[in-house]
């Protein structure tokens, strides 16, 4: 590889870099760039949930929420952090009785009521499966400012990109702090049983 070529590489990992930083910046900060990020992430959503019934974020007032975004076709990623929060809310006991664990999709076109009520079955028992329109699910995941994005054309073997957090909010709905990717559930347990006691 001559010097120019490696020059050329670093300038662009350098470019990424800056790129990532400002993403994360405008993630934590808000666009504005003022204020603090808290009030920025989640809103009021209306959803349609796995019995078929409508919800708001009403429906879960006076409850801890720890909302993840997905879809039921995802190979790994999905069931892996589904994975974690169920085993997070059985280590917690009782007190998990205070928290509703809500898996949204990103993919509304395939996950029906039928498909979000058989694949939450496979996850702790109450958990809340939200679907909708495809208009819902983008207003819902824009307020929580979740990306997602269809990839493949094909329309049974297509795959959604998706970002990956675990959102802990407090019992009126606001956001308390999220978990990324592979946060042990333990770690995950020990924050919800902080901010419950707090
Ligand atoms: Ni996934």
């Amino acid at each position: 590889m001559g010097t120019a070529r490696l020059s050329l590489l670093f300038a662009a990992a350098a470019i990424a870099a800056a790129v990532a930083v400002s993403l994360f910046m405008v993630w934590r900060e808000g666009p504005a760039g003022g204020g603090s990020g808290v009030a920025l992430i989640g809103g009021d959503f209306r959803m349609v949930d796995h019995t078929g019934r409508t919800v708001t974020g009403d429906d879960f007032a006076g409850r801890y929420r720890l909302v993840y975004f997905g879809f039921t076709y995802c190979p790994d990623v999905c069931p892996t952090e589904l994975q974690n929060m169920t085993v997070a809310l059985d280590q917690l006991g009782p007190l998990a009785d205070r928290i509703v664990p809500i898996f949204v999709t990103v993919d509304p076109v395939r996950d029906d009521v039928a498909t979000m009520a058989a694949y939450v079955e496979h996850f702790h028992p109450s958990f809340v499966g939200l679907t909708g329109s495809v208009e819902q699910v983008a207003a819902t995941a824009r307020t929580f400012r979740v990306y997602y994005a269809k990839v493949g054309d094909d329309p049974d073997a297509y795959l959604m990109d998706h970002s990956s957090y675990v959102y802990l909010m407090d019992r009126d709905g606001v956001y308390v702090t999220h978990f990324t990717p592979n946060t042990p559930p333990e770690q995950m347990a020990e924050r919800i049983r902080r901010t419950i006691a707090s």
